[in-house]
């Protein structure tokens, strides 16, 4: 069968090693893809949100299922393109993905099923925002509503920097429309756990758990960022709070979507705060992660495609996950500057030296062809995974698989994974 990728990061890297990996599959696409995936797909030049374009791409090549691992083309309404063309397409319609679109939607839904989640109040006005947060206790959250590529969260410590806060947003737009309306929240305390879980309409099923490290330095110091590496499984999600999860988070949140008309197909993926008072939901997205795809799919043991196709089919009941028994990390390589302003175009030497490892991977990020070699060309550069058979190999394994690549101004976190030694 013929399987085409939208979307061109690491997240899509991995997804396309795994299905490269299925016996059922002679050839992979990816749209608009990257350097590195371009070694096991045909990059197509069209961009993740010409739905149009990729539908007509999809019916002339006779492609047979169509993954989409961005945000963005997801909560455009992607798949209801694709569906309306009787397209086979794993992702959810635009009425489900507006759980990770607007966080005033998943705010209310949680409210209004009784999913653990932290306190908060919605606002379309800043005055009424800015009068709000006279009265509050700090340290406190602001959140854009819309997508903001991980970045339209502010944690304030007082008013003034509330104040600023509610500027940035409402007033000044930083993160454009995603602004328009702004949700405060109550700052919650604990590890934070992303969980991402297949679901086929009315079945939910947990994948294992990872740890993203979304702030830019170490010491979980600078600006956030999409996640500068990841490790799984986290040994602070015990079985004890995986029952709880799928009790009162995973299975209510599914369902709610139903009771709400919203069927979700797809990737819902919970980002977890392990609080005093027990788990609570931070936020949802609505697909893989990005770097935690890399360290959960080199992990799974299942064929991908049998687990996309009983997702679309409503048979996901009759799957069961597995994973290894082992653990992964991945350090993502970024641009210096990153995640404000960067260069790109620097030749990146050494990954060649990955071709014989075993157990290592360099997913691409943000790479491209020039003149023949291959070159930053985004933040996030290079998703540098290696697996171990336990936490504290695996991290020793990908830091030392850091050092076969090189390009000028890389820079990385050199803690990812720290707090397995807290564990
Ligand atoms: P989000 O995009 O909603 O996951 O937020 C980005 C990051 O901000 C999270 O990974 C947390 O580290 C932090 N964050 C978000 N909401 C809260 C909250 N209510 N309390 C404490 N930290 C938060
Ligand atoms: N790594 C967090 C995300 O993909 O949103």
């Amino acid at each position: 069968m013929k399987v085409l990728i939208v979307g061109s990061g690491g997240r899509e890297h991995a997804i396309a090693h795994k299905v490269a990996l299925s016996s059922q599959v002679d050839k992979i696409y990816c749209a608009p893809g990257n350097a590195g995936i371009s070694e096991i797909a045909e990059c197509v030049n069209i961009g993740a949100m010409e739905f149009d374009k990729l539908a007509q791409f999809a019916e002339d090549n006779g492609i047979d299922l169509t993954v989409v691992g961005m945000d963005d083309p997801l909560v455009g309404g992607i798949v209801d393109v694709f569906e309306s063309k009787g397209l086979r397409v794993f992702g959810p319609r635009k009425n489900a993905a507006i759980l990770e679109g607007s966080k005033a939607f998943s705010k209310e839904l949680m409210k209004k099923y009784n999913i653990p989640t932290a306190a908060y109040e919605t606002f379309e006005d800043a005055d009424k925002a800015i009068e709000y947060l006279e009265n509050s206790n700090y340290p406190i959250v602001l959140k854009a509503d819309g997508l903001a590529l991980g970045k339209g969260v502010l944690i304030c410590n007082n008013f003034e920097e509330a104040k600023e806060g509610v500027k940035t947003i409402m007033l000044d737009k930083q993160f454009g429309s995603a602004g328009d309306k702004l949700v405060i929240e109550e700052f919650m305390t604990g590890r934070e756990v992303s969980v991402l879980c297949y679901c086929d309409g009315t079945n939910i099923k947990p994948m294992t758990s990872a740890q993203d490290h979304k702030r830019a330095l170490d010491g979980d110091k600078g600006l956030n960022t999409g996640g500068m590496g990841t490790f799984s499984p986290s040994p602070f999600y015990t079985e004890e709070v995986d029952e709880f999860c799928k009790k009162y988070i995973y299975k209510p949140s599914i369902d709610a979507m139903k009771a709400e008309g919203r069927d979700f197909v797809g990737v819902m993926f919970f980002g977890l705060m392990l609080t005093p008072n027990g788990p609570k939901v931070l936020e949802y997205n609505a697909r893989f992660g990005d770097p935690e795809a890399q360290v959960v799919l080199v992990r799974m043991k299942n064929d991908i495609v049998d687990v996309f196709n009983a997702c679309i089919d409503g048979t996901l009941d009759k799957i069961d996950l597995e994973f290894e028994d082992n653990a992964a990390v991945c350090v993502c390589i970024a641009s210096g500057g990153y995640p404000v302003s960067y260069e790109k175009g620097f030749e990146i030497k050494g990954l060649d030296n990955f071709k014989d490892k075993e157990g290592y991977y360099v997913f691409h990020a943000g790479t491209a062809f020039k003149d023949g070699k291959i070159v930053t060309n985004g933040g996030r550069v290079l998703g540098v995974t290696a697996v171990g058979t336990d936490l504290k190999t695996a991290r020793a394994n990908a830091y030392d698989a850091t050092k076969l690549v090189e390009f000028d101004k890389m820079f990385m976190r050199s803690d990812i994974g720290k707090a397995i030694d807290e564990a």
